[in-house]
């Protein structure tokens, strides 16, 4: 496997760039990506299922960066995007409309007219009202909107409770065995063209069998559908496979394909899957510098430039980033514990506890791993502390491809009435 972070003479590099160059040129908080290692996850899923590769739509929710984007969008990949924003970015990067799907509980009629006449591949519709509302716009445009329905098949993903998405109470999809009918009624729908069967059942699995039970459901259907006349060309087994975070085993690629290659013989169906944080987690870092070293009576906290305004993951999911310093201690170094923490003001802005590290000086750089998906997108302004900015390597070359945000931009948008004079 192509490794993009790697130490050369005890220096921690991305591809052929130190990284201690790109603080020094760009400042921390920084998240630094590298293309070839997204160009790699991306062959690899394509290689797994040659001859036959399925339409990998990219799930852009993971790491939605233009340039992220168009690294992907140049080898061939689609989008699946969520919002008419990531609508717009897929567009901006170069993604070609006929190769975007459109997923997600709540589009707006804004968001449907856009995607409609953009002429995106098909929205993913996740319910009876919507499969109505999306019919009823796109005849209002005079147009055809094509659609594949997003199916529920309550199938528990062993993953974490906040990422899996396909048990029947969750709110996504609709209910596999209500779903013929639906079926059914779109393939009779003027304005409506009946596409396909969709579905996602969570985020970060590793567990084939997961995958295989929910597969197993959709395609189930699908010949139940066939036979009654109702003819699919696509299916859209979603995204979620997973990455290791620590010293988990690589995501089983090749035992994944196979399963899926098995159970979706001979329905003649296009195959499409919506990979995000496969393609990008482990192609980026999160560089901080260390403001501060603090001894309380009963911890040592290390405490960093970048916080959960910065890497959500920690504070929301329990996450736990490996956490790498771009200088690598000598073998005789004494190694020593602390808890990672951020500069944000509560208590759940925690890395984590316990990380073993060489001792580190205010000003040391250190990277947490696997931070190239759901990390600068899931960023924020708490705190008004300046964004990280977002750096692409590509060999030797080197892009800043998104600038900080200081707290001025920040406060760009914002406004004090004029009639906010005094206060009695
Ligand atoms: N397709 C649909 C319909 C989705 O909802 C998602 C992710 C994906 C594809 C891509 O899933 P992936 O291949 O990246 O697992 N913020 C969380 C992850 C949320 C995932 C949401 N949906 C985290 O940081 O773990």
């Amino acid at each position: 496997m192509f490794e993009a972070f790697t130490y050369r003479d005890r220096e921690l590099f991305c591809e052929e760039v130190p990284l201690r160059t790109l603080a020094e040129r760009f400042g921390t908080p920084l998240y630094v990506y590298s293309a070839n290692a997204m160009r790699a996850r991306y062959r690899a899923l394509i290689d797994a299922f040659a001859p036959d590769p399925p339409l990998v739509c990219y799930a852009i929710k993971a790491n939605h960066n233009l340039a992220v984007i168009r690294t992907l969008a140049l080898l061939g990949a689609g989008a699946d995007v969520v919002s008419g924003g990531e609508l717009m970015r897929a567009r901006r990067a170069g993604v070609a409309a006929e190769k975007i799907v459109f997923a997600g509980v709540g589009k707006t009629e804004g968001e449907i007219r856009t995607a409609i006449l953009e002429g995106i591949l098909q929205f993913n519709v996740e319910s009876a009202g919507e499969l109505e509302r999306i019919a009823a716009i796109a005849r209002a445009l005079g147009r055809t909107a094509p659609i594949a329905l997003r199916v529920n098949p309550n199938v528990a993903a062993s993953t974490h409770d906040k990422i899996a998405t396909g048990r029947k109470d969750d709110k996504f999809g609709i209910p596999i065995e209500s779903a013929p009918a639906l079926f059914e009624h779109a393939a009779s729908l003027p304005g409506l063209s009946l596409e396909g069967l969709h579905l996602h059942i969570g985020s970060q699995i590793f567990d084939l069998d997961s995958f295989a039970r929910a597969y197993e459901r959709a395609v189930a259907l699908v010949r139940e559908l066939h036979a009654r006349g109702i003819r699919l060309r696509r299916l859209d087994l979603g995204g979620g496979l997973g990455v290791p975070y620590a010293d988990e085993a690589p995501f089983d690629l090749a035992g994944y394909a196979a399963r899926v290659r098995a159970l979706t013989r001979g329905l003649g169906l296009r195959l499409l899957l919506e990979p995000g944080r496969f393609l990008v987690a482990e192609a980026g870092v999160l560089l901080c510098s260390v403001i501060e070293l603090k001894q309380t009576p009963t911890r040592r906290f290390l405490i960093l430039d970048a916080g959960m305004n910065a890497l959500m993951r920690p504070a929301l999911y329990g996450a736990r980033h490996a956490l790498w310093p771009v200088r690598a201690p000598r073998a005789d170094e004494e190694l020593v514990s602390v808890d990672v923490v951020g500069p944000i003001c509560e208590s759940s802005d925690l890395f984590g506890r316990d990380y073993v590290l060489p001792r580190l000086a205010p000003g040391a750089l250190v990277a947490f791993r696997t931070a190239g998906a759901y990390g600068m997108v899931m960023a924020s302004d708490y705190n008004s502390r300046p964004s990280p900015a977002e750096v692409l390597v590509d060999g030797s070359a080197v892009a800043l491809v998104r600038a900080r945000r200081e707290p001025d931009a920040q406060m760009a948008g914002e406004h004090i009435p004029d009639w906010l004079v005094r206060h009695e």
